[in-house]
């Protein structure tokens, strides 16, 4: 049995690229794995949620994440901030990580880049919070989307380096959890990149009808194929993406094999793939107004979850803080 990790920031609803890239596999993971989902509401301090939207996010990932199929009796569903052995793995973590490869990391350059004002400390360090979220539960599995590979790469990099620093086989060395598959990249829709809250080019699986036609609509396209058999722009390839994701195999054909021939129109691509998005989510969405009404609910599996997580965390802290040499008096 292996253990299994999914994490997901507290910052904004989930999309379809939260759901295509990690969450979907969820429920069958669970079935045969020892698995913990948990939402990162530390990482999302990086960019200062204020203090009373912190809870609200909090809940509405909980209630999303159960929604889309995750059984509490089954896997452990925590709060990452439960669970206090996190920050202190996070501390020891740090002292093996070396700034000069975190710069090098391709989200921290981006952020340097969008977010010049706020470069701290907490992003610079992301991803060793990312590897002490892994390694608390000495997971072997992650489910990742392909803009969390080098997270992860990083994370097996730390793991790597404890084992070796103190001559032990401690940690594992967590890989990708992908099901025989290419890690997904789910597109957004405004021509370019991934499917990303900041982004704000996404669908929500909290969105509604009305609002999936709307975003759907206003999709970046190009003029339209010009020659036969001609490679789609990067903008309509993201379209067929999204259509293979919802739609079945013969409507994205159909649809592809129009743009070979130059005879696609780019509204009724649109106008079909909205409904599959709200035939897709629409039981979903259903789902998560239900379970985010019922805030009983919510608060014991929360509690039930981050018991699981201590419990499991505190056992690797005690042997960690062992292995590096600290005693009790
Ligand atoms: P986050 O919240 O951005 O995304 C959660 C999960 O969704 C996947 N994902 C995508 N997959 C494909 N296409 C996309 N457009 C797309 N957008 C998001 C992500 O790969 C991820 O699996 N740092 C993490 C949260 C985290 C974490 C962890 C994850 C914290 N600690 C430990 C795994 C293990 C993050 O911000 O994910």
């Amino acid at each position: 049995m292996e253990t299994v990790l999914s994490g997901i920031r507290s910052t904004g609803n989930l999309h379809l690229g939260n759901y295509f890239g990690a969450v979907r596999n969820f429920v069958k993971m669970q079935e045969n794995n020892h698995c913990f989902f948990f939402i990162a509401d530390y990482h999302s301090l990086t960019t200062y949620p204020a203090p009373e939207d912190l809870h609200n996010s909090v809940r509405t990932v909980l209630s999303e994440y159960l929604a889309c199929g995750i059984d509490p009796e089954k896997s452990a569903i925590f709060v990452q901030s439960d669970v206090r052995e996190i920050p202190e793995l996070y501390l020891l973590l740090n002292m093996n990580a070396y700034v000069g490869e975190l710069e090098r990391t391709t989200s921290f350059k981006d952020k340097i880049r969008t977010q010049p004002d706020n470069v701290n400390a907490g992003l610079l360090t992301y991803p060793v919070l990312m590897a002490a979220d892994i390694l608390i539960h000495k997971a072997n599995k992650v489910p990742v989307g392909k803009d969390q590979e080098q997270n992860l790469e990083m994370a097996r990099k730390f793991a790597k380096r404890f084992n070796f620093m103190y001559k032990t086989e401690y940690f594992p060395e967590p890989m990708p959890y992908n099901f025989g598959e290419e890690l997904v990249k789910v597109p957004g829709l405004d021509g370019t990149g991934k499917m990303g809250k900041t982004a704000g080019n996404g669908i929500y699986l909290i969105d509604d009808a009305a609002t999936i036609r709307k975003k759907v609509m206003r999709a970046v396209t190009d003029s339209g194929p010009t020659v036969e058999n001609q490679t789609p722009t990067e903008p309509i390839q993201n379209l067929f993406t999204l259509l293979k994701l919802v739609s079945s195999t013969d409507t994205s054909d159909f649809f592809e094999n129009q743009y070979k021939n130059c005879s696609i129109r780019y509204g009724d691509l649109k106008k079909q793939l909205a409904e599959d998005i709200i035939l897709f989510t629409a039981p979903i969405r259903e789902k998560i107004l239900e379970i985010n009404a019922d805030k009983e609910y919510l608060r014991k599996t929360a509690r039930v979850g981050a018991e699981k997580a201590r419990e499991s965390a505190s056992k690797t802290l005690e042997d960690v803080r062992r292995i590096i040499g600290f005693k009790t008096f």
